[in-house]
């Protein structure tokens, strides 16, 4: 059975599904945690730096690879190394398949400890006190309750294809979080402590920024925030019609994506420091205490700050936060999804409910060893898997694109107009510069 593929209507359907697969708990809370633990400034330096040196170029290798083979990631590696290494190409998007999983397998729990923090406010805006707070607080009972609840979620959206409704909702409700979180910003800005954590994320120390474990948690979170090296960002290059200018798309993503990450540095880290003012323990040993949970205890500290507005206001921040979380589930979960129907030929709908039972099942693992497994994932896919597949993107685009030179050679002139030297830089400097990070990636595990 051959089915037809799904598309974007236009380039700005393609941008908003991509924006809405880059922004989500990366931008909120994955960044503004790597910054805390980081230096604050100094990792904001060098966060722009890998986005703008490594991170941009991967996302066009990216999509420019799906775009023009137009199929799923694996069968889009193949093709694009058939005369050279087609088993390496096969090889590489099972990786990146994988890498999709294990992305969904923890962050599905996160994105259910926001579903769960949404319904602690609006049931304390009701009156339920005692229900309220058990959602507020993390345990293993409510991960077990929340994450399985995300998955059935997404699995329902994502069943019904690339899916106009979810574009829309988007659309309307990505700004949204933007205004909450300028109001926000300047809320919390008037509050005691809030300078310091203001210079802390402004004023880099620069005697930081060559830290290799500083360079390498920027990168990671870089690539993670992007969706790039897992196949998403392909995978939705390949819904596109060819003969669009992806480096402007790139550029807009990437825009998008780094100017929430931004703002939302600049409400949280401020944030930390005004809990220490109020008395509340945050870093231990220069830290952010409790593997990146923390922010869930200061933003519903702050919201309570605000009286009962604070209340609707944390329902809404939170609801618009798991909204974000399922753009970006969908796109990673595109990826797994896309394979099966196109390479194995299921449906869509089984495709769907495959793969999200497989996610559950490893997302109940992460739970049961939670301590153990939890930073191990999360540091294996965005230290290790992400980048060594954004080098064989650069290698593909660069190197082994065998179907006619053409198609890679317009790959390497297309970005002439913004870089001159835009063919030679992907091709020589972007696979040397980030094998210099991975040997560092390599003596410091
Ligand atoms: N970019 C998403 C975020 O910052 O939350 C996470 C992500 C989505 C990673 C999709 C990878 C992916 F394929």
């Amino acid at each position: 059975m051959t089915q037809t593929r799904d598309s974007f209507h236009s380039r700005i359907g393609f941008v908003l599904a991509a924006a809405g697969s880059a922004i989500g708990l990366g931008n909120i809370w994955g960044f503004p945690t790597q910054a805390a633990n980081n230096g604050g400034g100094a990792f904001l330096f060098v966060y722009l730096l890998v986005t703008l040196l490594l991170a941009l170029p991967a996302l066009y290798a990216e999509i420019y690879i799906g775009n023009q083979a137009q199929k799923n990631p694996v069968a889009a590696l193949k093709e694009a190394c058939q005369d050279t290494l087609p088993n390496v190409g096969k090889y590489a998007g099972i990786i990146g398949l994988c890498g999709a999983m294990m992305m969904l397998s923890f962050y599905t729990i996160v994105a259910g400890w926001m579903l769960a923090h949404a319904l602690s406010a609006f049931t304390e805006l009701l009156g339920l006190t005692s229900i309220s707070q058990w959602l507020a607080i993390s345990s293993t009972e409510r991960n077990l309750l929340f994450t399985p609840l995300f998955i059935l979620l997404g699995a329902a959206i994502i069943h019904q294809g690339v899916n106009a409704g979810i574009e829309k909702w988007s659309a309307r409700l990505m700004p949204l979080l933007l205004v909450m979180l300028i109001g926000l910003i300047i809320y919390i800005l008037r509050q005691p402590g809030a300078e310091k954590g203001l210079a802390l994320y402004l004023i880099p120390d620069f005697s930081q920024v060559t830290n290799p474990k500083l360079i390498i948690s920027a990168m990671g979170q870089a690539f993670f925030s992007l969706s790039i090296g897992v196949g998403g960002m392909m995978v939705y290059g390949s819904y596109m019609q060819k003969g669009k200018d992806i480096g402007k798309l790139a550029i807009s993503i990437t825009a998008l994506d780094t100017f929430i990450a931004f703002m939302a540095g600049l409400l949280i880290i401020p944030a930390l420091f005004v809990a220490q003012e109020a008395g509340l323990e945050v870093f231990s040993n220069n830290e952010l205490i409790g593997e990146g949970q923390l922010i869930f205890k200061i933003l519903p500290e702050l919201f309570n700050s605000m009286g009962n507005v604070g209340l609707i206001v944390s329902s809404c921040f939170f609801l618009l936060l798991s909204i974000a979380a399922l753009t970006s589930t969908i796109s990673s979960t595109e990826v797994p999804v896309s394979y099966l129907m196109e390479d194995k030929n299921l449906t869509r709908s089984r495709a769907t409910w495959l793969v999200s039972f497989v996610v559950l099942c490893a997302s109940m693992l992460l739970i049961a060893f939670f301590d153990e497994l939890f930073g191990l994932v999360i540091r294996v896919l965005t230290t290790i898997l992400q980048p060594l597949s954004c080098l064989f993107y650069f290698i593909v685009v660069g190197w082994l694109w065998n179907r006619g030179n053409k198609l890679r050679d317009k790959a390497l002139q297309e970005g002439r107009k913004w870089l001159p030297i835009w063919g030679n830089y992907l091709r020589f400097v972007c696979p040397l510069l980030l094998s210099v990070v991975f040997v560092n990636v390599a003596i410091l595990n």
